[in-house]
């Protein structure tokens, strides 16, 4: 803990103030102080009915109408403090967590910032086989990851660890191939390197500490609820569609909705307005069966929240 602090300076009196505070009855949710998991960490928040001020130059915001209280630390401590009970829970990539190794609980996976941790090596270079790192330097900020690879595929190379700006290690001449987290793949074509192969897949992860007192137990249900119902709704769409009543069976089937689809009506005898909800995944493939089903203007819209 001593280490972390150090890299932290304006951090000191706040964890110093947290640790000699009688125990609150507010929730400490951790989360990214700037980076990729930030906006969408601080999105899913708001989303969730939880308002707060969001400012970057903070280190710690409460919410005004829930008990929760927002720490803005760099990712990589996040597992740390989790697990030494500074915060209560984080929000951070599931490939610091991995790497971090800290006792930590993996509560709920959010479904955004996901990446992957991959080998990229100079674009020139033809085909590369994971068996071509034998013998190589690879820089990378996720050794424990990178080795834990290379000894389950029987993999001979060099790990450098470095603590960021991986993607110029070939160019300067440390390492001959990178593993670095991988996003839109834009850092590795700017600095010449090409994706060979992924070793690991990561997503923004909610993640919990051992111990949480009863009272925070309960606020972590209410949180955990209230962050499935929006994960929920992004994944559905809800659908209104017309159709002939000779084809209600068919459409329903196709249409299972929550319980089943609600069925009204049209003024037009022979017809019927049907709503229902269809998830994003196979969205296009069921638009497409009811087309056949003879269903006619068709109206989907998002859905903000959904409670089961
Ligand atoms: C990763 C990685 C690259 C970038 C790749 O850093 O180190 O810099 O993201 O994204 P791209 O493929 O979209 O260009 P990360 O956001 O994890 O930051 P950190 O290592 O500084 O925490
Ligand atoms: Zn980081």
């Amino acid at each position: 803990m001593q280490a972390r602090f150090r890299k932290e300076p304006g951090f000191l009196f706040l964890i110093f103030t947290i640790m000699n505070s009688e125990e609150p009855k507010k929730l400490r949710l951790a989360i990214q102080k700037s980076g990729r998991l930030n906006e969408d960490s601080i999105q899913l928040i708001k989303e969730c009915g939880i308002h707060f001020n969001g400012r970057m130059d903070k280190l710690k915001s409460e919410a005004a109408n829930f008990p929760i209280e927002i720490l803005y630390l760099r990712d990589d401590d996040i597992p740390g403090y989790v697990s030494d009970g500074v915060a209560d829970i984080g929000i951070v990539g599931d490939n610091v967590v991995e790497e971090k190794e800290k006792i930590v609980e993996r509560i709920e996976y959010l479904g955004f910032a996901k990446c992957r941790l991959s080998i990229a090596v100079p674009k020139a270079m033809d085909s590369f086989q994971p068996a071509d790192l034998n013998g190589y330097n690879i820089a990378t900020s996720y050794p424990k990851i990178t080795r834990r690879y290379l000894e389950n595929n029987g993999i001979q190379a060099n790990i450098h660890e470095i603590s960021g700006s991986v993607e110029i290690a070939p160019s300067i001449g440390l390492a001959g191939a990178i593993c670095d987290i991988v996003s839109s793949g834009s850092t590795l074509m700017t600095n010449g390197l090409k994706e060979v192969f992924t070793i690991y897949k990561s997503e923004a992860v909610l993640i919990g500490g051992e111990g949480l007192s009863n009272e925070k137990k309960l606020i972590l249900q209410d949180l955990l609820f209230r962050i499935r119902a929006v994960n929920k709704a992004k994944n559905n769409k809800y659908i209104m569609l017309n159709a002939p009543n000779s084809k209600l069976d068919k459409i329903c089937s196709i249409l299972p909705g929550m319980k089943s689809p609600s069925i009204l009506p049209l003024a037009d005898s022979g017809w019927s307005s049907v709503h229902s909800v269809v998830q994003e995944d196979n969205f296009w493939a069921i638009i497409e069966s009811l087309k056949e089903q003879g269903a006619q203007g068709i109206l989907v819209l998002p859905i903000e929240k959904m409670i089961l």
